[in-house]
Order: C-alpha cells, then structure tokens, then sequence
C-alpha cells in the first residue's frame, strides 16, 4: 500500500488559539448551571495532631447563606480519595497530617458566604509533634506520619559491581544536592462544578488532567457505579502535573456537597488555597557520586534520592521511581547502585510536576558531570560524548538502545549554536559571563510502574460534508495535543486540518485513555487516533478504488491537497465521502493503542522500565552581577531528539516555555515553610518568571524516528524542564567559580557566596 504524503504546514496556528486568544474558550469560572451553589473547604490550622471537634459546628450551618456543611461523617462511600495507595482521606476523620488539610465543606449561595462560613471555623484539637523534613523523617525516633517508617516508597537500581567499578576510576567525585518545592503556578487555579443528575447520579465538569481517575475517586467516595459517574474535562489553563491528582480532591468535595443539597455546587480555590492544598514537585536531597578513567571513561555510579512525598503519598511511589530509572543520566556506566526513597512529612503531599522526578535527579547528576569534567581537566561536552547512550548502549536498568537516539546529535548542535565553550575567569568586571552544559534522556509514557493506565483509545467520525470528529480521553491543557490529533487524524484521513473537531474529553463518551501525564499524549494517544483514522481511510480507499477501477492499495492519499490518486485518476476527499455516504459505508471508527513489553525487577532495578526514550541536551550562556546577585540568562539552546515533530510550532513552544519554567526552578522560586505551614502562598510572594525574565530559547528539533510514534513521534512535554536548572548552575560556576548545588540559586546566596571570596 501506497504511504500517505504528508506535508508539515508549519505556519498553521493551533486548533485552539483562537478561543484562547480571543477570550472565548470556557473555563470553569465560565461554567454556570441555574441554582448553582458554591463550595468552600474549612482546613486544618495545625500540621500534626488530632480535631476533636469543629465547635462552632451549628453556628455555620446557621451562617447565612449556607446551605449544607459537610464532614467526614456524611460520606456515602469510603473516605478516601485514591491515588497508589488508599491513605488519603477525602475529609479528615480527626487525625490531620499536614497544615491546610480538607476537614469539612460549606456549600453556601455565594462565594462569598461560603468562604467566609468555611473560615469562621473554630476548632478543638491536640496539636502532635511533627516532622518536616525528608532526611528527618528516616531517623529512628522520628515522629510517625505514614508508611512504614515513614517511607513511602523505596526502589532500587543495582547494576555490575559499583566497589569494583569506583577501584577502577582514576577521579571520583561526589556530591550532595538539595532541591525545594516548586508551585505549578498554572494560570487557572483549580476548579470543578458538580451536578446531581435525576437518575441518582454525578457529573462533575472541571480543570483536569486526567478525567478517569476523577471517576475513580467519584465512585470510591459516592458509592455510585461507574456507568453513573460522568467527568467532563473542561477547557483547562494550564496543569504542569499540577492537575493530575489533586482534582480528584476537589471533584470528589464537590460532589458530597452536591448530593447533600441537590443542587449543582461549584468549587473554585481562590490563589492562595491553591498554594495551600494542592500538590508541588518534591523538595529533594540527593547524592551522586561518579568515577571515571582519566581518558573519561565513567565507571561507576552510585546515587542516593531522598524526596519529600509530604502527608500523604498520593503520587511519590512514581515520581520516585522515575527519578531512580534515571538518575545515573543518560550515559553508559557498567557499573551502577541507586537508592531513592520517599519519604512522609507533615507538608503538604507532593505529586506530579513536569519532569515528574527526573528533574530533581537530573539537577544534581548534570552538574557532578561538571564537576567531574573539570577534575579530569576536559571539555564538558567531550567528557558527555564520551559516555552518553547511543543505539547499542546499555542504560542503568541494563536496558538495550534499540533504535532512535538522537543524543549526540542533540549535544553537538545545542552546543554550536551558542559556541559553547567555558571561559573560567575571563571577565574582571562585575558582571560576569558563564556557559554550561546539560543532557537528559526521557522515559516516555507510564512505563512498568504504570501498565495498568498504558492504553489509550479514540474515535473517529467522518460527517456527511467531510467534517471529522475526534474523540479521545487525553486531554489539552496548553500542550497543543489536540493540534497533535488533529495533524496526526488529518494526515491520515488526506483531509484538510481545517475539517477535523477534536472534542473536549467525557468519560460517558470516549474509552478510558489513560490519564494525561508523562508526556505520552502524542505518542500513546497519537497511536489510538492513528489506529481509527486508519481504518476509516482503508474504507475510504476501498471506495475511491472501486469508483476508480483501481485496487486499493493502487490508491495514493494526498494528504496535502487532499485527493485520493491513483493512474486511472483521482478523487477528491470530499467526494470520497460523499461516494461512502451512497454506499453506506462505515464512516466511524474505534482506536486503540496499548504499550506493552515493559519490566523492571523489583530487587535489581533491572529490565525496559520505558520503551521509548526521549534524548535532550541544554546549553546556556548566563550573566551574573556580582554586585546584586542578579544572574540573567542570556542564550539558552535546547536541543531535543522527539522522533518527529507533529506541529512544529507546538512543540518549539513546549521547549520554550519548558525552558523558561526551569529558569524560575533554578533562580526565582522560593517556596517558604515554617513548621509545615507556607508563609508565601501567593504570585507576589512566590515569583514566577515573567516575560521579562524568559530569554530568548533557541529550540532545535532533532528528528531519530522511533517505530512506537505516530510517524516515528515521541514525547517531548516534559524534557525541556528537565535539564535546563544544570545548565544554568554549571554556567554561574563558570562565570563566579563557585558551585551552588541548590535549588532555587537565589541572588542571595550567590552575593553571600561571593562575599566569602573577596574576604
Ligand atoms: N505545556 C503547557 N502549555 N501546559 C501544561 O500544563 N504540562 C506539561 C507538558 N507541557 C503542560 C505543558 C506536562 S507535566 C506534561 S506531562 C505534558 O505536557 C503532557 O502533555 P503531552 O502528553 O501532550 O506531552
Ligand atoms: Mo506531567 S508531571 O507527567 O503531568
């Protein structure tokens, strides 16, 4: 059979700038139903201890306005909210673990009213003694928040021989890195509307990533069966992870409020709640140690990840074990032993932030590489050439590169295009110039720790005029994915991009896909519309190649100017259809696409945790004034191996804003605790990078086709956040020759720094 011709009309826009831009999209603060009420949560004034009692309980159901109050007691199913495991209560029973944590609910006919009845909540408690920190929680006489010991999780990696593998290097060297909190700061806080429906059951609308675990969590906490449940994904500003879990919560409060009352309730946390209750990436602790040859050969590897999970585990046992797969880096080492542990804390429970793990371990295993490179006395780039995977190399797991990787392409053209070299000490003045280096690999997809949810399914539908609709259950929430399913069921189908709806996601009407994470929409979602599209165009052939006189595989799809060829003659796609619709034809079809062969054994850490990887390489140049501390990122190149890149516009803006996220990760955002309660919950308080702070990222597409994508696709979502904080320290190294090993690198720390030089 004849392949599609497909043509990248890059100049195209995204199927949904223009509501966006315009100011027409619906987001959930558009969405109203008549006799809406609205929800607020009381919290949790203490980190550790029990509450006896809400004492002025009555007094609130009598506020005005309010309608219903709602406790742990009025829950008709279970009180848990379901993540990896089943510890976190959807309202707490009387222990509470963290500052903040969900007690009860108001539903009041304002917001106003409900947030002000929720926050008239007087309480009678006993406050515990509390636990904040990770590596404090993994002493023995520390105080118990969950786990088992207060672990979360724990995974291993155990590869060759380390003892032998450090005898063997010529250098060693090691560190000790430490990373804090970072806020999703998505613009759109988080929100849900829930609706009573006659038949006894919900429908939940909402800011989400991930539509069937809300269902999940819907059944757990109503007690209503699936078929009952309806999740519709609204149109969502933003997630970053920040929207994977957490709704779940949110939905789950909405839902008890509006069974209670039988009317629809809304819940829309306010920027400082959302700061407050909602999940961040992981503060973290590791340690990396690398040997090497003195011609540069890294011969051993051992590294130890301590996360910060907070209350409740929630996601940590993935984020994790994400972060262990990968934190030797993307080189060959013969020799590796990794330990990461997650553990409790009385914080608020962390979850899902783009980069999912990696991000912490990437940090401190990038700049080691630095600080080995200078110890060998080599260029950063040559010590990385000489150890990064290509197809053939073995990764930590012992996992074979089978096919596509683009990692050295991405190292050699990162590094052009800014001319990296570093210059240790070439500016005298005060402001001082630094270049630095970073690479990363990417585990596509849920991988071996998540092969339940590694499916995804789609629908195709070619209407009577040619217009396509396409339902799927991943969702957009600024990534582009549905200009991606557009591109991917247009190419296929030969039809103009123009002609295909993607559909916003509702569990009642599209197969459960999986949720929207670990960057795999494009490939994993991509293959499910793929598949349908697929099928529909075979009948389309069948069609043009009976009216032509031809066989079916004599038909040519032209994508570009959308006809059906072959010798005898040609169609158009329009009159395709039209000539299925005469005949009968079926013009709708079911995708589905499911990731198989992953492994990974538990006590070696060995096995394909992922079958796919993404390779990445970030070279920054950085300006640092000595005087104020101030450091300015002035050229960043990132350089990604995506397989194929479905809109070449999304994905240089996935890199582009990736890159300025990870500017804020390493320099601006300072998330402060004192005794597990946030003392900066707002965007005022917690700096985010503006406009004026993102430089000019110069992104470079790499394209190493895997045979997994949609047309040798990968996933690219999440990589431009991971590598970028490393490059940025290693440049500051290079401009102050001092080596910070924290995130955020605050210019604080760097004129205190500076200040202990110049004594
Ligand atoms: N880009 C935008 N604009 N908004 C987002 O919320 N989320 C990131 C990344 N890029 C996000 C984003 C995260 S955390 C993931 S996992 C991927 O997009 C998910 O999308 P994909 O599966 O389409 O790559
Ligand atoms: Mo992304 S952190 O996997 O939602």
């Amino acid at each position: 059979m004849k392949e599609t011709k497909r043509v990248k009309r890059d100049s195209d826009i995204r199927v949904d700038a223009r509501i966006k831009v315009s100011g027409k999209a619906r987001f959930i603060e558009d969405v109203e139903f008549a006799n809406m009420l609205h929800g607020a949560t009381i919290r949790s004034p203490i980190p550790h201890g029990r509450i006896a009692s809400i004492v002025n309980l009555e007094k609130i159901r009598n506020m005005p306005g309010v309608r219903a109050v709602v406790t742990a007691n009025d829950i008709p199913g279970e009180n848990i909210v379901p993540f990896v495991k089943q510890d976190y209560p959807c309202l707490a029973p009387d222990e509470v673990k963290f500052h903040g944590q969900a007690v009860a609910l108001v539903a009041a006919e304002t917001v106003e009213e409900a947030r002000s009845a929720a926050r008239s909540a007087e309480f009678e408690y006993e406050e515990y003694p509390a636990v904040f920190d990770a590596v404090q929680a993994m002493k023995p006489d520390a105080v118990h928040v969950g786990g088992e010991d207060n672990v979360h999780s724990y995974f291993r990696i155990r590869k060759g021989d380390v003892d032998k593998g450090f005898r063997e290097a010529d250098v060693i060297v090691e560190g000790v890195f430490n990373n804090k909190h970072q806020v999703h700061c998505y613009l759109e806080n988080q929100g849900v509307v829930a609706v009573p429906e006659s038949g006894g059951g919900i429908s939940v609308y909402g800011s989400m990533q991930c539509p069937f675990y809300v269902q999940n969590a819907l059944v757990k906490v109503t007690g209503i069966r699936y078929s009952g449940i309806k999740v519709v994904q609204t149109v969502t500003g933003g997630g970053f992870g920040g929207k994977e879990d957490v709704p779940s919560i949110l939905a789950s409060h909405a839902a008890l409020l509006a069974l209670r009352t039988q009317r629809p309730v809304r819940i829309i946390y306010d920027r400082e709640e959302d700061f407050i209750s909602m999940s961040k990436r992981h503060p973290a602790r590791t340690r990396v140690k690398y040997g090497a040859t003195k011609e540069g050969k890294i011969t051993a590897c051992e590294a130890e990840y301590i996360v910060n999970g907070g209350a409740f585990c929630t996601l940590s046992p993935i984020v994790a074990w994400r972060g262990v797969v990968h934190i030797s880096g993307p080189y060959d080492i013969p020799n590796v032993k990794a330990d990461s542990y997650a553990m409790a804390t009385n914080t608020v429970p962390c979850g899902a932030f783009r980069g999912f793990g990696q991000t912490q371990a990437n940090f401190a295993n990038e700049c080691l590489m630095d600080e080995l490179a200078e110890k060998l006395d080599m260029d950063p780039v040559e010590l990385r050439k000489r150890n990064i995977l290509k197809t053939g190399s073995r990764t930590s797991t012992g996992q074979v590169i089978g096919e596509s990787c683009g990692l050295e392409e991405t190292l050699i053209k990162a590094a052009e295009k800014i001319n990296f070299k570093q210059h240790f000490g070439r500016d005298k003045g005060i402001r001082k110039k630094g270049m630095g280096i970073s690479t990363t690999f990417y585990g596509v997809g849920l991988g071996a720790e998540g092969e339940y949810f590694a499916k995804a399914g789609a629908q195709v539908y070619v209407k009577e005029d040619g217009s396509v609709i396409v339902a799927i259950g991943n969702v957009e929430m600024g990534q582009g994915s549905n200009t991606v399913f557009n591109r991917i069921c247009a190419d296929t189908l030969g039809c103009p991009y123009e002609s295909v709806e993607v559909l916003q996601p509702d569990t009642t009407r599209v197969p459960d896909s999986g949720p929207t994470v670990a960057s795999r929409s494009t490939m994993v979602g991509g293959r499910a519309v793929l598949d349908a599209a697929r099928q529909v165009c075979d009948t389309f052939r069948k069609v043009a190649a009976d009216k032509l006189g031809v066989k079916p595989f004599d038909i040519e799809v032209d994508a570009v100017d959308s006809r059906y060829r072959c010798s005898r003659g040609e169609m158009s796609y329009f009159e395709v259809v039209n000539e299925a619709y005469r005949r009968r034809e079926k013009v709708a079809a079911q995708g589905w696409y499911r990731v198989e062969g992953c492994t990974f054994d538990q006590e070696t850490g060995q096995g394909n945790p992922y079958s796919v990887y993404t390779y990445s390489a970030n070279a920054c140049e950085v300006e640092v004034d000595t005087e104020t501390g101030q450091v300015t990122v002035t050229k960043f190149a990132a350089a990604h191996d995506i397989g194929k890149a479905i809109h070449m516009i999304s994905a240089e803006g996935q890199i582009q804003g990736g890159t300025v996220q990870a500017i804020g990760y390493a320099l601006h955002e300072n998330l402060v605790l004192e005794n597990g309660r946030i003392l900066n919950p707002s965007l005022t308080g917690y700096t985010v990078p503006t406009s004026l702070d993102a430089c000019d990222v110069i992104p470079i597409i790499v394209e190493h086709p895997h045979g997994e994508g949609p047309f040798g696709a990968k996933g690219l979502g999440e990589p431009p956040m991971i590598g970028s904080a490393a490059a940025i320290l290693n440049a500051i190294y290079d401009a102050t020759g001092i080596r910070f090993r924290h995130t955020p690198c605050l210019p604080e720390d760097i004129v205190k720094e500076l200040s202990k030089l110049s004594i």
